[in-house]
Parts: structure tokens; C-alpha cells; sequence
């Protein structure tokens, strides 16, 4: 089967056509078309994303995010029918609040015609619901033009798929697994039964641990998003084995649960700071400080889950999985001297940070979730979606 996926829950803009060979989990997946676009340069400036900005950027974008989407994956048709008025007057209604959409919608439709999509998955939350409700009704105006079902997914769930996916297969999972999620708006453990079985067994009290990334590169003075910029500093400090810039507190280390908290060491990173006009050096050391304190409460934390829980598969999914020092901690976990039975399933650096294969993957394993083309009026965007 064809899956047509879409994501646009925070500031990229993304859209695949994946190919799904047998039932999940064992089947094969080939990636037809990837489209993908940030808005980062944009929110930039504004030092965050701005909710009402990344929803006119994802209008903007998504319809030629489709069409190179259908381009590379060669799916444009010949010769396509144009639209009836009905049709036309149709997705305007769908797409009433996507300003524009409809119609670039329709002119997509005169020139690229219908692909063979056998289903079309989108997230549906969490994240910002403006931008979410763009895909959400971009997805159920193609699922009525097309006359395919929808599949609504979680995010958090793609980001534990992409973590497992080796490019054209889910990599063996024996559950229970554990699962931890780390991204600009999360920062949980999860315990899984089952694909699809979750249960959250720890979470951040305060701040997410990519969200305490993007403070402190505002403190130190780096754009956003913050994540990768502190940790490039942090290896430059490591490499030239600068001294401690602060000592800063490992907040809930030794708490006698799975939960975490960030808002404390993002204030002690800027009391650290106080007054002081901070020096290239310092910068780095610092970053290499703070970047050492989340990694060494991430992992000792996972560490006290696979003990307690007895589990042999641990996936790592979200924006913060692409960081190296986070990575390389996690990997070694999985040695003779550690852990010698379990298995550490890291998304590829490409599939770290949001994207719409991870959504495509998801939805294949919740196709029975899906929402035929007359019961698409349900599909709801929400922004506070738990797994
Ligand atoms: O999953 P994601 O792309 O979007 C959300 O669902 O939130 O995660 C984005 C977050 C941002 O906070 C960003 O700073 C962080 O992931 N991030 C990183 C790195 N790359 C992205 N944090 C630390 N190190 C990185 N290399
Ligand atoms: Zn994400």
C-alpha cells in the first residue's frame, strides 16, 4: 500500500508518500518521496516559533511540499480531469480557515491528478494547534477528494517509530521496551507493553530538556533553536578541556521515581551567568557544564527504568535524540560491561527531528484507526495529545 503522511506540528513542514510492503511490524517500507521544509530561518529572529507565524508558513508550504513530494516519488498523472465546481466548492469549506489552501489545492489536483494513495496519515497532536490544524484539514480534504481514509497520529508515537526504523524495516523490539522521549515540548519515559501498549512511567515536572537547551543557548547568547548550538560548543570545551565554568545542581539525580526537572538548572545556569560579559571560553564551558548535567540525569535515570523494569529494548526518540553526547552515553549502555542483553535503537540524524516518515510509520501500525472519507468531520487537531 501507498501512505500519503504529513506532518506539521511545529515549524517544519512535511510531507512523504511511503510505501508499506506486508503488515506491521515486520513489513517493508520504501520511501517514494520525501518532502521537508523549516521554518527555522523564520522564527529565528523571534528567538522561538511563534504559533500564528508557523501556521501561514505551513499554508504557504505544504501544497509544494505535495507536489515535490508526488514529483520525486513519480506519481504525477497524465492528463488529470479537472475539478467539478461541487469539488472545488467542497475543500473551500474544509479549508475554510487555511486561507489560499483550496485553491492551491485545486491547482495541484489540475496538474498532478490522483496519485494511488491507499491512505493518508497526519498528526494530530501534540503540539501547536494552529500549525497542527493545517495538516489535520489539509489531510481530510485530500481524503475526501481521494476518497481515502485518514489516519490520525500521535507524534510522540512517530518519534519512538523513527527510532526503530533502519531505513526499510522496524528494528526487533522485545517488550516490555522502554522508550524515552526527548524533544522541544517533551521529556518523558515510557514503558511499553506492546506497539501501540504505553505507559508513562516518568515525565518532567517543568521544562522539557530540548525546551531547557533553547534557554540557555538565549542565555549564552546562540540562536534558536538552541539544542544544537550548545552542543557544539560543549564539544569544542570538551576537546580543548576547558575547566568548569559553573557548578551547576544535577536536579532530581537521586528522586526516588522516573520523573526529571530542567526549570531549576536553567536558572542556575543564569545565575551562573549573573552580571558577567561572558568570553568565547566561557561560552563553551558553560554549554559543556550544562550539557553534561542533562545527560548525566537522562541516563541515570534510564538506567534505574531498565533495572527496575527488567527490559532488554531501549528506544530513544525527539529532536534532543540527535544530540551526540546524549547518543554516545545511551550507546554505551549496551556493552558487556553494562548491559550486555539490551538493545539501544537510536533514530537515524535525518529522522531525529520532526519529520512525515515517522508519521507514515505510525499510522501504518493504527491503519485500523482510520477515518473513512464520511467520517473525516470528527478529526480534531489537539495540541495537549497524550500517548
Ligand atoms: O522533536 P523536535 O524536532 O520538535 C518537537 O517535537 O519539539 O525537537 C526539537 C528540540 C529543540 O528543542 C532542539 O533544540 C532540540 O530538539 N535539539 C537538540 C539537538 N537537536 C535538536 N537538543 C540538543 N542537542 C541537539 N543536537
Ligand atoms: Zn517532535
Amino acid at each position: 500500500m501507498i501512505i500519503l503522511s504529513i506532518e506539521t506540528s511545529c515549524d517544519e513542514t512535511a510531507v512523504s508518500f511511503v510505501e508499506a510492503v506486508g503488515e506491521f511490524p515486520n513489513a517493508k517500507y520504501e520511501i517514494l518521496g520525501n518532502a521537508l521544509y523549516s521554518q527555522i530561518e523564520i522564527h529565528r529572529e523571534y528567538g522561538g516559533v511563534f504559533p500564528t507565524l508557523a501556521k501561514r508558513e505551513h499554508i504557504a508550504t505544504i501544497v509544494p511540499m505535495l507536489e515535490a513530494a508526488t514529483a520525486e516519488a513519480g506519481l504525477k498523472q497524465d492528463k488529470p480531469a479537472p475539478l467539478s465546481a461541487e469539488v472545488v466548492s467542497k475543500l473551500h469549506e474544509v479549508l475554510a480557515r487555511e486561507h489560499g489552501l483550496a485553491d492551491q489545492l485545486v491547482s495541484y489536483h489540475n496538474s498532478y491528478g490522483l496519485p494511488p494513495v491507499n491512505a493518508i496519515t497526519v498528526t494530530s497532536g501534540p503540539g501547536l494547534e494552529p500549525a497542527l490544524w493545517v495538516g489535520v484539514n489539509f489531510a481530510k480534504a485530500l481524503g475526501m477528494l481521494w476518497d481515502v481514509p485518514v489516519v490520525p497520529v500521535d507524534h510522540m508515537e512517530g518519534h519512538i517509530l523513527a527510532a526503530a526504523f533502519d531505513g526499510h524495516h522496524l528494528k526487533p523490539v522485545t517488550f516490555p521496551a522502554l522508550s524515552l522521549l526527548v524533544s522541544g515540548g517533551h521529556t518523558e519515559l515510557i514503558l511499553m507493553r506492546a506497539w501501540g501498549e504505553y505507559e508513562k512511567i516518568g515525565a518532567t515536572r517543568d521544562d522539557a530538556v530540548g525546551e531547557a537547551f533553547d534557554k540557555v543557548a538565549r542565555l549564552i547568547g546562540l540562536p534558536y533553536p538552541g539544542g544544537p548550538e550548545v552542543s557544539r560548543l560543549a564539544r569544542v570545551a570538551r576537546e580543548a578541556k576547558l575547566p568548569p565554568f559553573a557548578d551547576l545542581p544535577t536536579p532530581m539525580l537521586k528522586s526516588d521515581d522516573f520523573d526529571f526537572s530542567f526549570s531549576g538548572l536553567k536558572t542556575a545556569v543564569r545565575y551562573a551567568i549573573g552580571n558577567r560579559v561572558l568570553s568565547d571560553t566561557d561560552k563553551q564551558a558553560l554549554a559543556r557544564d550544562f550539557e553534561d548535567v542533562v545527560v548525566k540525569v537522562l541516563v541515570t535515570k534510564v538506567k534505574k527504568a531498565i533495572e527496575t523494569l527488567s527490559v532488554d529494548t531501549l528506544i530513544v526518540g525527539g529532536g534532543v535524540a540527535a544530540n551526540t553526547r546524549l547518543r554516545d552515553s545511551l550507546l554505551t549502555l549496551a556493552t558487556p560491561q553494562s548491559y550486555p542483553d539490551l538493545s539501544v535503537y537510536l533514530p537515524s540524524p535525518d529522522l531525529s527531528t520532526d519529520n512525515s516518515i515517522m508519521i507514515a510509520l505510525a499510522g501504518h501500525s493504527r491503519l485500523n484507526e482510520g477515518l473513512s472519507p464520511e467520517s473525516l468531520t470528527t478529526l480534531r487537531a489537539d495540541g495537549n495529545k497524550s500517548l
